[in-house]
């Protein structure tokens, strides 16, 4: 099969891209806005790009719109842009659920916190709240949003200034975290997800890796 995407429709380019970069870590990401209103959505365009500082991003595309009418941002990328900061949580098997009921389409108004049921921790260096029930939260300064391609997606990049681990699967003696007790779950296309359960180890040639 032969694909070009300057002949598909936007949803078949869509479809084809996120069932081809699979699976994806899912930033469920924590913002407020200007009154302090909690906010939390999922965004499985996610990626960590540095550690020097360490910076990780999730691009946020145009909410859905009735046709004609304008697509407008989401509620994170309107609280990011007013607060410059947000927490990035990582999902596991246990939050599945709560991280699918908080991808609704919600007015701002709504506090996505107590919609789906979850407990939130403060922030150390942000005024942002985490999922308190969350295996890993990254508290994040907002480093730039680059807009993207042509409705934009907004790409936003955050300075990491602060990890929440929790206790019991960071490993002291080797600086990892446990991947076994981890247990985070990976987005695949529409409607499914992966656990990462199957782990595997491959030394790599040479001895100068750091990871
Ligand atoms: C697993 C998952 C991954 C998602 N990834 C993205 C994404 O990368 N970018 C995006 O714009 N929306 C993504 N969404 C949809 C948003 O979560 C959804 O539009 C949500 O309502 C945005 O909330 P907000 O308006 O409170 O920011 C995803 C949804 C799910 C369930």
């Amino acid at each position: 099969m032969e694909l070009d995407p300057a002949t598909l429709e936007q949803t078949a380019v869509y479809k084809i891209l996120i069932s081809s970069v699979v699976p994806r870590p899912i930033a469920w990401v924590s913002s407020i806005d200007a009154e302090g209103i909690r906010n939390v959505a999922p965004f499985s365009y996610f990626m960590a790009i540095t550690d020097n500082p360490p910076t990780i991003a999730f691009s946020s595309s145009p909410r859905a719109a009735a046709p004609g009418a304008e697509r407008g941002k989401k509620d994170t990328l309107r609280n990011v842009e007013a607060t410059r900061e947000f927490v990035v949580n990582i999902v596991d098997d246990a939050l599945a659920e709560h991280m699918n009921l908080t991808s609704g389409d919600y007015p701002p108004e709504i506090d996505e916190f107590a919609l789906a049921g979850l407990t939130s921790a403060p922030g150390v260096k942000v005024k942002t709240p985490r999922v308190a029930a969350a295996p890993i939260s990254m508290e994040c300064k907002l480093a730039r949003i680059i807009p993207v391609g042509n409705a934009p997606a907004n790409l936003v990049l955050g300075e990491i200034v602060y990890f929440h681990v929790r206790d019991d699967i960071y490993d002291a003696a080797t600086g990892r975290l446990d991947m076994h007790r981890l247990r985070p779950v990976g987005r695949l296309c529409g409607n499914l997800y992966t656990h990462v359960h199957d782990i595997f180890e491959m030394k790599r040639p040479g001895t100068t890796y750091r990871g």
